[in-house]
């Protein structure tokens, strides 16, 4: 087990388009657990690989009904929408209300390079899009139209 420190914004990682990943082996089995625990440690229900300095498309998710891996994600569909308060690990101390797509379908990876598809709603919608978002280098802050104090 490894707590990794989270990349806060302002760092260019964040910035950043990850690398799609190819190599389904015991290394990127070594990253999601590391990615879990530091999730865990700072009490998040998500975390994407940019968040811990490293540029590829790896996602963990836990909104309390268990461990959720994706690896190359990428969103099949999107429907309604739901405004709700959202906050980042890499953005501390600051909340803001975030409209986002009320359900959606995910299509991922597994560690083992697996196919399959994820659907949710809600609050799961919710976190599968931010985490998402993060591999194309997009931060929830900039979904806001006000001007935001922490925004780069
Ligand atoms: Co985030």
């Amino acid at each position: 087990m490894a707590v990794y420190e989270i990349v806060k914004i302002g760092d260019p990682v964040l910035r950043e388009k990850a690398k799609t990943v190819t190599k389904f082996n015991a290394n990127l089995g070594r990253l999601m657990d590391d990615m879990y625990d530091t999730m865990v440690a700072a009490k998040g229900v998500g975390l994407a690989a940019p968040q811990i300095g490293i540029s590829k498309r790896v996602v963990v998710i836990d909104v309390g009904d268990g461990r959720i891996e994706l690896v190359n994600p990428e969103i099949l569909e999107a429907e309604g929408s739901q405004i709700d308060v959202e906050g980042c690990l890499s953005i501390p101390d600051f909340q803001e209300e975030v409209n986002r797509s009320q359900r959606v379908k995910v299509k991922a990876q597994n560690r083992n390079g697996e196919e399959y598809v994820i659907e949710g709603t809600g609050f799961l919608a919710r976190a599968l899009q931010h985490e998402i978002d993060h591999l194309e280098g997009v931060l929830f802050v900039d979904l806001l139209d006000k001007n935001v104090p922490t925004r780069e």
